[in-house]
């Protein structure tokens, strides 16, 4: 077993447990939030984030709640990029969304209510650590809010039936997609207390890991199996989106993948650490199905 699949475990236990017997009348959120939580998901957040901190430092239990919001800040979007009025779609992590699920109305409170939970298991750790903890808090927050993951989601639903700029593209991926993911490589090196210039080699290796992150997202809309996916392909031909495919070109984008994985991983080997396992999650994200 690879050792990310073993800290993949540990998270999915984590998360399995964090809602369980939970509510009262109130009690359908924690059903909908689990649901949508624990059918799948690839958990590449937390696992960079854990990853990451493990470069430095052993014992990941000591920034579980860290890697548990972001997977919950993650799921959050999902639920509502999914939804009728964003991208409209059925089929999720090989289930139906959680609005097919539960009704648009418990669809977008179970997304605010993983948010809240997120900022509250970041803020309860950081009351509990040292200052690293509250700057990477911040840093998680800072990238999922409307200069981040949200306002890349932004220029996404506005350009619906637009043709957009290369500029403007770069923009909406790096931000829909790019910053929790550059966040959650950033975050664990802050938390971890790594050295500056290590900090800053991650997060340049977080961005360019986010870009092709998205870039292969968009080829998987194009090209992937629905099966293997689990969410439904030609989603943003569909809703008439621009994306890496509708301007560049199915190969254009493929090689341009690898370019950004090629520059991923030489900038992980420049640190003077044990990259392996971060080294495979990077390549077997540039190869994925799903
Ligand atoms: C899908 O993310 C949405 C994007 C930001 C591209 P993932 O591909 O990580 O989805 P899960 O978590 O594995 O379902
Ligand atoms: C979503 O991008 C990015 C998010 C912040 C959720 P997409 O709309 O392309 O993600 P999928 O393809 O539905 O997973
Ligand atoms: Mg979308
Ligand atoms: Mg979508
Ligand atoms: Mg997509």
């Amino acid at each position: 077993m690879k050792k990310y699949e073993e800290f993949k475990n540990y998270i999915n236990d984590n998360l399995q447990k964090y809602f369980q017997n939970k509510g009262s009348y109130n009690k359908i959120i924690y059903e909908s939030v689990s649901y949508s939580l624990n059918i799948g998901g690839k958990r590449i957040r937390p696992l960079l984030f854990l990853l990451t901190y493990n470069l430095y430092k052993k014992d990941i239990s000591e920034v579980i709640e860290m890697a548990l919001a972001i997977e919950m800040i993650h799921t959050y979007s999902l639920i509502h990029d999914d939804l009728p009025c964003m991208d409209n779609d059925d089929l999720r992590r090989g289930m139906p969304t959680n609005h097919k699920k539960f009704g648009e109305s418990i669809a977008v409170l179970a997304g605010d209510t993983l948010l809240n939970e997120a900022a509250n298991l970041l803020m309860t750790f950081s009351l509990k650590h040292d200052n690293n903890a509250l700057v990477a808090s911040n840093e998680i927050l800072k990238a999922s809010g409307p200069e981040g993951m949200i306002g890349g989601q932004v220029v996404d639903i506005i350009n619906e039936n637009k043709n957009i700029s290369k500029e403007e593209l770069l923009y909406m991926h790096n931000k829909k997609t790019g910053e929790l993911i550059r966040a959650s490589v950033a975050a664990a090196a802050i938390v971890a207390n790594a050295p500056k210039e290590d900090i800053e080699v991650l997060n340049e290796f977080g961005k360019k890991l986010g870009l092709a992150f998205q870039i292969k997202d968009d080829i998987l809309d194009v090209i992937g199996d629905v099966k293997k996916l689990g969410k439904n392909t030609g989603s943003d031909q569909n809703n008439n989106k621009s994306n890496f495919i509708s301007l560049f070109g199915l190969e254009h984008c493929e090689r341009e993948c690898e370019r950004l994985t090629n520059e991923c991983i030489e900038l992980l080997e420049s640190l003077s650490k044990d990259i392996k396992y971060l080294k495979d999650l990077t390549l077997d994200l540039l190869n994925r199905e799903c």
